[in-house]
């Protein structure tokens, strides 16, 4: 119990610690002065900026497909607490369930850590559930972090589906023998689901292929050789859509 304490303690000084010295930073680079609230908002930019590889950054809230409708606008308000805006196309209708799921337990109980009472309840909780092994956790904890109601919930997962990306399974895809379909299949499903190659038109995939290269560099993922990449590119070109 007193380890408990005493150990997060350690995680909560070093998370403000490092929240100081963003703000430090940020503000010398701007050279303006902290607003009110600075503080929350630099622990967020700092925390978002740690969390780049699981989340890379880019997707701004008006590029998310209907940027009005109300599932946009719930993703873009909960979901940047502590990553940067996820785009509802990096995973399949079938992956999001599973993922949102995992994402509203850590903000009910990053909530409900927040605000008065932490430290009361730091025993009790428990501390292996609510860090789980990394002092970013602690930090979230501190970001008055909210969570989305259960019909917000409800609006969440359903726009994350109905846009989602489209997936094909391995043996679905057109020659799957070939050695361009089986360095897709190998590289290509590392993040999400692996890509039907009929959601973009031959002249689109050397763009997305090249983006995605880009993910892999921030997500810290093994870079594919220029060969692989053209083997790649050049399968996903012949399975294309045709349609513009
Ligand atoms: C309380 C902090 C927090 C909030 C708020 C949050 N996430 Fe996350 N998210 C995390 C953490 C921590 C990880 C890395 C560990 C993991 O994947 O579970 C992560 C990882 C992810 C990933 C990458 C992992 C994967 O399986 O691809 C996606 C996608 C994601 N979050 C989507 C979302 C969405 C959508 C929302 C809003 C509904 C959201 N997150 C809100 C903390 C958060
Ligand atoms: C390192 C992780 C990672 C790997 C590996 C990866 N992707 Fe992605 N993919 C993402 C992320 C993140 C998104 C959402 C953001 C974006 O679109 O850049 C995404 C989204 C997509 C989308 C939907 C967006 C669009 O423009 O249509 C397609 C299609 C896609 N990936 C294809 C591929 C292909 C093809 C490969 C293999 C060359 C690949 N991905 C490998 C991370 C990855």
């Amino acid at each position: 119990m007193k380890t408990k304490v005493v150990v997060w303690l350690g995680f909560i000084l070093t998370a403000i610690g490092l929240a100081g010295l963003f703000a430090a930073t940020a503000q010398q680079r701007t050279n303006a002065p902290a607003a009110a609230g600075d503080g929350q908002n630099s622990m967020q930019q700092m925390m978002r900026a740690m969390m780049s590889g699981v989340v890379p950054p880019g997707v701004k809230p008006n590029d998310l497909p209907a940027p009005a409708s109300a599932g946009a606008k719930l993703v873009a308000r909960y979901c940047v607490q502590c990553h940067n805006l996820p785009s509802p196309l990096m995973h399949s209708a079938a992956e999001w369930p599973g993922i949102a799921e995992r994402m509203f337990q850590r903000m009910t109980m990053c909530s409900r850590m927040s605000g008065t009472g932490m430290m009361g309840k730091m025993g009790g909780v428990g501390m292996k559930g609510m860090m789980g092994g990394t002092s970013g956790n602690a930090m979230m904890g501190m970001m008055n972090v909210k969570a989305p109601s259960a019909k917000e919930q409800e609006i969440i997962v359903a726009y994350l589906k109905e846009h989602s990306l489209k997936s094909i399974q391995p043996g679905a895809l057109p020659s799957p023998r070939t050695k361009g379909a089986i360095l897709f299949a190998a590289t290509c499903a590392q993040c999400h689901a692996l890509p039907d190659p009929r959601q973009h038109t031959a002249q689109q995939w050397p763009q997305v292929v090249a983006r995605m290269r880009q993910n892999m560099v921030t997500m810290g993922k093994t870079i594919p050789n220029a060969e692989t990449l053209r083997a790649i590119t050049e399968f996903l070109q012949d399975a294309a859509r045709t349609k513009p």
